[in-house]
């Protein structure tokens, strides 16, 4: 059943995770003094003349709300009668004949379970209030210069008010802090998402996989990314599409994806789909013309036996680094065993050599941003991983031409990379759908017959 103001293809919002949310943040702000906390989403951004980038509301407003229309603002009132309001655009039905569906806030009330709704013109005359005699303004600072203004103007109002006995908040602090605490956790609902971004991201390197072969252009392979992923109900790519290919895979952030592929190239796409606001992020590597050459397979499975030992390390209790620091010692001796580096192990890792050939990190946390929430270090020392966090697990190789380097490993790109969900005890790869080791490619390209999907 729909109304005339609903549209009739949004799926029911199941808004209980969110009003949980709300409710953890509430208690962590009560845990450091209370105040008031107000969180605006993401502005539009104009590409050229009436043109805009597509919208993507802001992360901490959207796992707070579940609300994706622009112009929206949500105010979190912590102390003994918490309360949540929304601001967010009027219904306009002219508006709306050009730009789409208004949610508006008399449906917003019920349909994301606010306890207040206001629309976004009354924010700048209602944020004084809301501020008076709060002991702590919670915001994001710094991010947005517009956003800053605005809140210093609420401050500055409720300043000027003080000799009518109106105290302002006497302390400012940063809600993101506490947001980010709160996200590097997933919860069941986002670990359900996180799981689906990630299948469908895994049959879309399956389906880039079989379509590869000499000749074919990497925009064609972002496309059928692309087709994959909206295909299966994803929103948009969760950052721009690497489609490298030969040399181009040796650029770490190649995003041009216009080279045409040739026989004997390794092709390396790092590639994922948003879901729902979240992301997933999926490295693999292989040969454009479906057989891994000696020199290919050599690298390969030196940095898959990296992925192995870092997994291995992925459990709750070990800290944030052991994955890396396992990833590091596997690649650094695979290149000493190949006579790409030479000296000890230590040696080689002490001195840093190995970052000639590996200079990123082994992964990062995931989540509503490709480069998740949260900190990875507390007080000085790496922090221990605990279940429901998620990460990548992403080692990677990349040999350029140097006089010092024999030939036949000039331009090799490497990278394998899964995400990866610690549970009780262990991890949970959730990109197992697309396969990684060199017979399992080997046998899906085949199957592949050049380009018939
Ligand atoms: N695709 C971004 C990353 O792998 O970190
Ligand atoms: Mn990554
Ligand atoms: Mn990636």
């Amino acid at each position: 059943m729909h109304t005339m103001n609903a549209p009739a293809e949004s799926p029911a919002l199941d808004i209980a995770p969110f009003v949980d949310r709300r409710a953890r943040l509430i208690a962590r702000m009560n845990a450091a003094g209370g105040g008031v906390a107000v969180i605006p989403t993401a502005p539009e951004r104009p590409r050229n003349r009436d043109a805009h980038y597509p919208y993507r509301f802001d992360s901490y407003f959207h796992y707070l709300t579940g609300f994706g229309e622009p112009e929206a603002v949500v105010a979190l009132v912590a102390g003994a009668s918490p309360k949540a309001i929304l601001f967010c655009r009027e219904k306009n039905e002219e508006r709306e004949i050009w730009d789409g569906y208004r949610c508006g806030p008399d449906m917003a009330l019920a349909r994301y379970g606010f306890d207040e709704t206001w629309t976004i013109g009354d924010l700048d005359q209602r944020l004084p209030d809301l501020l008076a005699d709060q002991p702590v303004l919670w915001s994001g600072f710094g991010y947005d210069p517009a956003w800053d203004e605005r809140v210093t103007r609420a401050l500055n109002a409720v300043r000027a008010n003080a000799r009518a006995g109106t105290v302002p908040p006497h302390s400012i602090r940063d809600i993101h802090a506490e947001l980010d605490e709160m996200r590097l956790i997933k919860d069941a609902t986002e670990l359900t998402i996180m799981r689906r971004a990630a299948a469908i991201s895994a049959d879309a390197h399956c389906r880039a996989m079989r379509f590869a072969h000499p000749g074919v252009n990497e925009y064609q392979i972002e496309a059928e990314l692309l087709h994959a992923f909206r295909s299966a109900g994803s929103q948009a790519p969760a950052y721009t599409s690497i489609v490298a290919s030969g040399p181009n895979a040796c650029v770490l952030h190649y995003v041009e994806n216009n080279r045409t592929m040739r026989d004997g190239d390794l092709l390396l796409i790092d590639a994922g789909c948003e879901l729902d606001g979240y992301a997933s992020d999926i490295t693999r590597t292989f040969p454009v013309n479906g057989r891994f050459s000696a020199p290919q397979r050599d690298l390969y499975q030196i940095v898959l036996e990296a992925q192995h030992a870092a997994r291995a390390e992925i459990k709750p209790g070990a800290h944030w680094n052991e994955p890396h620091e396992a990833a590091v010692r596997v690649i650094a001796q695979g290149l000493i065993d190949l006579g790409l580096l030479s000296g000890s192990l230590d040696g080689v890792i002490e001195k840093g050599d190995y970052r000639r050939f590996y200079m990123h990190r082994t992964g990062h946390w995931l989540g509503r941003d490709v480069h998740d929430a949260g900190e990875y270090k507390q007080a000085g020392e790496w922090r221990p991983l605990a279940p429901g966090m998620v990460m990548t697990v992403e080692p990677g190789c990349y040999v350029r031409p140097a006089a010092d380097i024999p030939e036949h490993f000039w331009h090799i790109g490497i990278r394998i990379e899964d995400d990866a969900v610690v549970t009780d005890n262990g991890c949970d790869y959730i990109t197992d759908g697309v396969p990684r080791e060199i017979d399992e490619i080997e046998a899906l390209m085949r199957e592949g017959a050049h380009g018939d999907l």
